[in-house]
């Protein structure tokens, strides 16, 4: 069972979105993976969907994830209980946009994978940056300490063809070496469906889009060639 989290500290990158996609994605054929989802955002966006899925569809509904919510001081201890456990093949971490403060490397330390969302803008290339440069100094603490690896990959999110978006990218795979951010390189479309779509329910609405007026398949594709990926390196 590995810990994931789609992470970056700037905001409206699609971390939340993407957990969800993720999560109903990984439940589901072709993957049908048990998958836990932690809300560690104070904000408790998901959590607040899932009580309100509830409230519509019935205590009885069978979602096809779970979704819990931490406190990110209360992390640690959940991660422990939930790995003896041993019920989930993955779980996904939430977590919180602005302020994690001192609260960063409590959150990261319960990761085995960090895949950081980048959409493309002035402010999220240097938010990001910024960001990139705290899991460097995590990663750092953790090999003094001789603590495996917390494994970064960088998912390019809203990618449009833009000149803009393409210099974006060029911008971070120049730098990623560096980082330590391993070398797969993950896009994931722009695309209307989502951003009018997937914050509304705490599950994934990524297989009812399928076949949907003015879905593109290949957007669909792309996102399970995704989760294939995830599949192999949890
Ligand atoms: N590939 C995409 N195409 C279009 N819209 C997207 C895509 N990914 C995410 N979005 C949309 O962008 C918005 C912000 O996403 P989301 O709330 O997931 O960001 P976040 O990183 O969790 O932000 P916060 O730090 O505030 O929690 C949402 O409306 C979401 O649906
Ligand atoms: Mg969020």
């Amino acid at each position: 069972m590995k810990i994931l989290s789609f992470a970056n500290q700037k905001g409206g990158e699609g971390k939340s979105a993407l957990t969800k996609l993720t999560a109903g994605a990984l439940s589901m054929a072709p993957f049908n993976l048990k998958v836990l989802v932690i809300d560690a955002d104070t904000q408790g966006s998901i959590i607040a969907h899932r009580n309100r899925d509830i409230a519509t569809l019935g205590e009885d509904y069978e979602f096809p994830y779970k979704v819990e919510f931490s406190f990110p001081e209360k992390l640690p201890k959940l991660i422990t209980t939930i790995k003896q456990q041993g019920k989930y093949d993955v779980v996904l971490i939430d977590m919180p946009g602005r302020g994690y403060g001192d609260d960063i490397n409590v959150l990261l330390s319960c990761l085995d994978i960090a895949i950081i969302p980048i959409a493309k803008g002035d402010e999220d290339t240097d938010a990001s940056l910024d960001f990139l440069e705290n899991l460097k100094q995590h990663n750092d603490e953790r090999k003094k300490a001789k603590y495996p690896k917390l494994n970064l990959y960088i998912l390019y999110n809203k990618f449009d063809n833009t000149a803009n978006a393409k210099a974006s990218v060029e911008i971070f795979e120049a730098i990623k070496e560096e980082f330590g951010i391993e070398e797969k390189i993950l896009f994931l479309p722009l695309r209307e469906d989502f951003q009018n779509y997937s914050p509304k329910t705490s599950t994934s609405i990524l297989l009812e889009l399928k076949g949907k007026q003015g879905h593109k398949k290949d957007t669909y594709e792309s996102f399970i060639e995704f989760c294939k990926f995830i599949k192999k390196i949890i």
